[in-house]
This record gives structure tokens, C-alpha cells and sequence, in this order.
């Protein structure tokens, strides 16, 4: 599907990729994202499942979404998430996934193997069950663990996604790419974001793992070579030959802003043209219009969220990861 005329900027980007966030609450209350003390709740009107297909398949046709990713807050808590995603496997799409923390994906095996689904995403960022507690504030590593075999045992392709900080799980970075490798998971480190609570936040350059230190603790162990990336990858990938491969989001290092294709729906109904810009498009009073009176006002709120990319590099801003997912 081919973008409609004028939905791309003038760094020639446009949207592929839509993000879906179900709910806004999570069950973890993760140290990255979270500051202490802090729990992520559901938006007080959040989108039903209707309203959320309305949107995608608009997106689809006017924005020319191809690729599409179901994240949160978490999103197998949210009461849609059993409609929504044997539904949107229907759709025309390149690739659906979805981002998970892997605490009811037990639970919801059966739902996924059915949906046809062949890729997600868990957040694991440490293997020792003491450290877990203390980066996700709840939840129980062996479970995340035995969802994460069950998936890979039921043929669906896993990544890993693991945010390195210094005080937290450092240590855990070469054994987590250890525990990948031996799975045929590949592992993506992504760098600290410096968004949220780490806005001007003076522990954040301390806890920051860049690349460059993420790729030299895993020289001591690995041979690995840098490889072109995946279509519209936001991550530098490398492969240790004989054994698999591994990637850094690099926000901070290597920002992909210039070729970000990315945009994001909360639950609330809000469009999201940037993660480091606070700006948001409503877009739920459309999807109860007739069709042809929503459809070039839709267009008209997407050419503003495409506005809203940053030029180059990933600035930072007081939008939370949590309400959109990542
Ligand atoms: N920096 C980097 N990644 C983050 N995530 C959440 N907050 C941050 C942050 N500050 C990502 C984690 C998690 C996903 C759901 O969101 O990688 O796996």
C-alpha cells in the first residue's frame, strides 16, 4: 500500500508503522520507565475494540501503515486484546508483533498460536530473579521464563528487548546474550531513553550503557561483525557467526530519526507522530463519523503528527513511554 500524496515530509518520511498501545496499564512498574512509587493505570476512556479496527484499518488506507506492533502499558491485560489481535491478523499486513513482559504469555499461548501470529517481543532484562524484582518492581522471572520456551516451542519467533543500566544489570549483559544464543533468540539492547523521569535527571548519565560499552563488555567474550540491518530497522544489528545475532537500539549513540517510520495510538485515541515530542492528534471523534467526512479530516490530523518528527535526533520530552508503549 502506497502512502496517499502529501503524507510525507520533507526528509521524505512517512508512516509504515503503526504502533497500537491497548491499555495504558502495566502490571510492572519497571525502574526504566516508572519513577519509584509510581503505577500505570488504564486511561479513564480507553478505545474498544471496534473503535481500535476502525482506526487501524483507516490507517492502513490512509496513511499507508503496513507494519504493526501491539504494545502497551502491557497489553495481554487489556480486555480487547483477545478480539483485537485475531482481528488485525486479518488485516492487510506486512508483519504484526507485539511487545510484551511476558507474565501471562502462558495464559495467552493458545490465543496466539491461533491468531497466526509469528513474532513477539519480551522485555527481560535481567535473569537473576532478585535483580528482576528490583528493575520490575513486580512480576516473576521463572513464569516470563517458561512463556518465553512455551512461545519458542510453539514455532513463534521471540526478540528479547533488555535495557542495560549500570546499577541494575550491567552484569547481566553477557549472560543474557548467552541465554539468547542458545535459544535462537535474538537479543536487542536498547539504550536508555532519556525520556520521562530522565528528563534532566542527573542519575541518568550514570546509569546509561552506550553502545560502545555494551559492545566492548561483549568483545571479551564474542566475535561479532556489524550486518545491514532489517527493512526499516531502527536497531545497528551484528551477527557472532555459527551463533546468531544480536542488535542495539541506539537512541542516544546512533539516532534513527531521519528514517523513522513510526506512528503510535494510544488507548486514550491519540495519535502520536514522535516519542520526543509532546504533541498528540484526538482521533477517536472521527472513527464515530461517516466515513467520508472522517476520512480527509483523518488525513488532515495525520499530516500534523507527521509535523511532529523531530529533524535528526531523538530529543527527549516529557511524553512517557508508558502511555504509547515504546
Ligand atoms: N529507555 C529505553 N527503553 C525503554 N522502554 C521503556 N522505557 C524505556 C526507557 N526509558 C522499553 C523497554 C521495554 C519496552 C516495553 O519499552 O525496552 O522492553
Amino acid at each position: 500500500m502506497t502512502a496517499q500524496p502529501g503524507l510525507v515530509d520533507a526528509q521524505g518520511r512517512a508512516f509504515r508503522n503503526l504502533r497500537v498501545s491497548l491499555t495504558a496499564a502495566c502490571n510492572y512498574a519497571c525502574t526504566y520507565c516508572v519513577p519509584k512509587g509510581k503505577q500505570l493505570h488504564r486511561a479513564r476512556h480507553e478505545l474498544d475494540v471496534v473503535q481500535f479496527l476502525r482506526a487501524v484499518d483507516y490507517l492502513i488506507e490512509i496513511a499507508g501503515i503496513d507494519k504493526l506492533r501491539i504494545t502497551g502499558g502491557e497489553p495481554l491485560l487489556s480486555p480487547q486484546f483477545d478480539a483485537f489481535l485475531p482481528a488485525v491478523m486479518q488485516r492487510p499486513l506486512a508483519d504484526v508483533s507485539l511487545t510484551t513482559n511476558g507474565q501471562f504469555l502462558l495464559e495467552k499461548l493458545p490465543l496466539l498460536k491461533a491468531s497466526g501470529i509469528r513474532r513477539i517481543n519480551v522485555s527481560l532484562d535481567t535473569l537473576n530473579p532478585v535483580a528482576f524484582r528490583k528493575i520490575c518492581r513486580s512480576g516473576d522471572l521463572p513464569t516470563v521464563l517458561a512463556g518465553i520456551d512455551a512461545a519458542l516451542g510453539a514455532g513463534i519467533r521471540v526478540k528479547v528487548n533488555m535495557v542495560p543500566m549500570r546499577s541494575a544489570n550491567e552484569d547481566q549483559i553477557v549472560p543474557l546474550l548467552d541465554y539468547c544464543l542458545a535459544r535462537g533468540i535474538e537479543l536487542r539492547y536498547i539504550e536508555l531513553m532519556r525520556m520521562g523521569h530522565w528528563q534532566g535527571n542527573p542519575d541518568y548519565a550514570r546509569e546509561l550503557v552506550p553502545m560502545s560499552r555494551i559492545l566492548a563488555l561483549l568483545g571479551q567474550r564474542y566475535a561479532y561483525v556489524r550486518t545491514a540491518g532489517e527493512f526499516d530497522a531502527t536497531a545497528a544489528r551484528f551477527e557472532i557467526p555459527g551463533k546468531g545475532f544480536f542488535g542495539i537500539i541506539a537512541n542516544e549513540s546512533l539516532p534513527f530519526c531521519a528514517t523513522c517510520s513510526r506512528l503510535r495510538l494510544s488507548s486514550a485515541g491519540f495519535l502520536h507522530g514522535c516519542l520526543s515530542n509532546t504533541q498528540r492528534h484526538y482521533i477517536a471523534d472521527l472513527l464515530e463519523l461517516p466515513r467520508a467526512e472522517a476520512v480527509p479530516q483523518l488525513r488532515e490530523r495525520l499530516q500534523l503528527a507527521l509535523a511532529d518528527k523531530q529533524p535528526l535526533a531523538f530529543g527527549g520530552s516529557e511524553t512517557v513511554m508508558r502511555w504509547i508503549g515504546g
